[in-house]
């Protein structure tokens, strides 16, 4: 597409307030920015402005049935966004807000409903993020924003996985280095009772039930059963790499052997393997990428990794898989929804 993307450099701990003032008018004047959160970079624009929104759709190539979270800098944007704000919901905003976690809320009539995708609720969340605040509160209203990469492929967690996707498709891309958490926030539907937490992500069940009673949908807990989709992203097959991806679990030293094994049956019938796990071991593969042996260091790396293999034409990526406790679960949850094959337990 024809547009000319500029590239702003900003770096986080010392904000430049011309480029955040010119990212904010161009969100005023119905454009599109691509800006950077603790989670994923996010591909934003007004949220009151239907015709802006249906940009975003268009950029990514998404299909309109998916809604998008609006992000917000100030608590006091919620009274045009929301019906009400109920006090459980507040005391959980007052807990993880500034943070990556998504509310599922009733919508007031003043959200377009290209946002909500015609449903009766909106996702809203608060980042973290210092460049991602900046932007919100300059630009003075709340911003639509779905995950900047093109429909289907993985999550972006640096500017240069969203100049791949979307140079020349919007007008400003914001680069303020890699994405902390590196997978996207946790969806938490608190519009009925108990809480249900429709995609894991930055904050986890385990904290979140510490003080709220909240389960997790049953498409997490049962993945074969037949299952309307809740939120409507989980029926799309997100994050997916080009290759293959097999994911193995299990404990050591039989989870190391197995992928060895693997990758001498794979490569013996002609196929390039790539590796994603925490052991040392050489496997021989095509390509190996070695996480630290922690949860985070595997979020962090997850999407890019992905991106990596795909780059080098990988045809299978075995993955050493994470425990489903904590970041874990969102981890898991994306290699699931990656993955073309069942997790293998080794
Ligand atoms: O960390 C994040 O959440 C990133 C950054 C940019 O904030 N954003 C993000 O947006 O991941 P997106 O559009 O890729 O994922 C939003 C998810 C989708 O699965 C969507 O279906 C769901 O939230 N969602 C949005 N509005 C909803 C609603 N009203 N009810 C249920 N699910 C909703
Ligand atoms: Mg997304």
């Amino acid at each position: 597409m024809g547009i000319k993307t500029k590239i702003f450099k900003i770096n986080r701990n010392k904000i430049d307030l011309k480029l955040i003032k010119s990212a904010a008018e161009l969100i005023q004047a119905g454009g599109l920015v691509a800006f950077p959160t603790e989670t994923v970079y996010g591909l934003g624009a007004n949220a009151f402005n239907p015709e802006a929104v249906a940009q975003i759709f268009k950029a990514k190539g998404r299909p309109t049935d998916n809604p998008l979270i609006v992000h917000i800098s100030e608590f006091s944007q919620l009274a045009e966004l929301v019906e009400k704000v109920p006090a459980d919901a507040k005391m959980l905003m007052d807990k993880y807000w500034p943070g990556p976690l998504t509310l599922i809320l009733k919508a007031s009539k003043r959200v377009p409903k290209i946002v909500t995708a015609g449903l009766d609720t909106v996702a809203v969340r608060l980042p973290s993020h210092p460049v991602a605040m900046a932007l919100i509160h300059e630009a003075g209203l709340p911003i639509a924003a779905p995950s900047a990469n093109l429909s289907g492929k993985p999550s972006p967690t640096t500017a240069k996985h969203v100049i791949e996707d979307l140079a020349g498709r919007v007008g400003i891309i914001i680069d303020s280095g890699k994405a902390d958490i590196g997978v996207e926030s946790t969806v938490l539907d608190v519009s009925r009772h108990p809480f249900v937490i429709l995609r894991p992500g930055g904050i986890t069940l385990e904290s979140i039930s510490k003080s709220f009673k909240v389960r997790l949908h049953k498409s997490f807990i049962d993945s074969s059963a037949d299952i309307v989709p809740e939120a409507p992203g989980m029926k799309y097959r997100h994050y997916a790499p080009k290759a293959k991806l097999m994911v193995l679990t299990g404990t050591q030293p039989k989870l190391e052997s197995s992928i060895i094994q693997l990758t001498k049956e794979l490569k013996s019938q002609g196929k390039r393997i790539g590796v994603l796990s925490p052991f040392p071991a050489d496997f021989h593969a095509n390509l190996t990428i070695t996480t630290k042996n922690s949860k985070h260091e595997f979020a962090t790396r997850l999407f890019d990794s992905l991106r990596k293999f795909d780059e080098k034409q990988i045809d299978i990526i075995l993955v050493a898989g994470v425990n489903a406790r904590g970041i874990g679960a969102a981890v898991m949850n994306r290699l699931e929804k990656a993955a073309v094959y069942k997790v293998i337990k080794v």
